[in-house]
């Protein structure tokens, strides 16, 4: 990413309050998605994802959470210091983000039209038969047939892979500058996902938006992402265009989440996971979070946190006996 990125995440550390006090969910997360660029993000359940991206918006409860440090950098903006009312304006106007489940972000007593014409009415100004008008066509543009008949529908009236085109519409009704996916096919079946994701790429060059795509499934990552950011245990542990993540992952666990894609040309009996599991953000662990799992942790993994090391043309990895050895394993 040559020019300015659209927004960084810098030195991010989110706490949440535990019982015994204050736990870091991520801690130092850094990483910029550019102007028309898909990033995706990977990792294993609990490695700081949504909490990651949910952080860019400021969407967590302030009541028990923490920016203990960081900046996100929107234009001239930082997003996490600025003014509720400013905020207000970017959420769903410039930055949209769609989640995983549609039917817990749809509002389940308000039809489809109030929904979508409601970032419409409050982003934009429209009249209501304005608003409705272009809600209609939206609900086109994610290919729900006979919009202007479905539009008067409850959310439990649609199948679940119309209400995630519903939540998409809603998401790019103000033609944002980024939307954040959040795991935006999980609950669907395999043909519908790729679907949800082929109208995603489409609507991404088409509003010329960029899209942060949160996924476990590096296969995803593969097919609609340019750069990646890997994951773990609250940390970014490599981050990589996409080929040079494919070609040579410089993190063992990184590697480890290739191996775990199943590879159709390959027999399938290959695929492995990853022996053991993320350690709880409470678990204090004073060298490599990874290493409890890491064939390859020599005595110095252990004493210190490894920092995340620049192996060049912007491929970063949090593994230095890796890097001192060029990459290779
Ligand atoms: N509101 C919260 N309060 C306390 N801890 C939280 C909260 N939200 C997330 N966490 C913790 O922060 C860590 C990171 O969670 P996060 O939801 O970001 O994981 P994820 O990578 O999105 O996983 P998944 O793939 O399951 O969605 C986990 O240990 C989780 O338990
Ligand atoms: S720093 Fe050490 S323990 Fe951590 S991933 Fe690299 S080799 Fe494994
Ligand atoms: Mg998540």
């Amino acid at each position: 990413m040559a020019e300015q990125p659209l927004l960084s995440v810098e030195n991010l550390t989110v706490q949440f309050r535990g019982d015994a006090g204050w736990v870091n969910a991520v801690e130092g997360v850094d990483f910029a998605v550019g102007a028309g660029e898909c990033l995706g993000i990977v990792g294993e359940s609990g490695s700081g994802k949504s909490v990651s991206a949910l952080s860019i918006l400021k969407l967590h409860s302030p009541a028990n959470t923490r920016y203990a440090s960081g900046a996100i950098r929107y234009g001239d903006r930082d997003l996490l210091t600025l003014p509720q009312r400013r905020l207000r304006q970017v959420r769903g106007g410039e930055i949209a983000m769609i989640f995983q489940d549609p039917m817990s972000s749809l509002n389940p007593v308000l039809t489809i039209a109030d929904q979508i014409m409601e970032p419409l009415r409050q982003h934009q100004g429209l009249s209501v038969q304005a608003a409705r008008r272009k809600a209609i066509e939206l609900l086109d543009m994610v290919r729900i047939s006979d919009a202007s008949r479905r539009i008067d529908d409850y959310p439990h009236r649609l199948s679940g892979g119309m209400r995630q085109r519903v939540m998409i519409a809603i998401a790019v009704a103000c033609r944002p500058r980024l939307l954040i996916a959040d795991e935006p096919t999980t609950a669907l079946d395999v043909t519908i996902q790729s679907q949800i994701l082929e109208l995603l790429r489409e609507l991404q060059r088409e509003i010329g938006m960029s899209v942060i795509l949160i996924t476990h499934d590096l296969g995803v990552v593969a097919e609609f992402a340019q750069r990646v950011v890997v994951m773990y245990a609250g940390r970014v542990v490599e981050t990589a265009s996409v080929p040079a993540l494919f070609e040579r992952p410089m993190h063992p666990y990184t590697e480890g989440l290739i191996r775990a894609v199943p590879n159709l040309d390959e027999d399938v009996h290959r695929l492995t996971t990853i022996p053991g599991s993320i350690p709880d953000p409470s678990m204090s662990i004073t060298g490599c979070r990874f290493s409890p799992r890491c064939r390859e942790a020599v005595q110095s993994c252990l004493e210190k946190p490894p920092s995340l090391v620049d192996a060049g043309a912007g491929h970063l990895a949090r593994c230095p006996p890796r890097i001192a050895a060029g990459g290779i394993s």
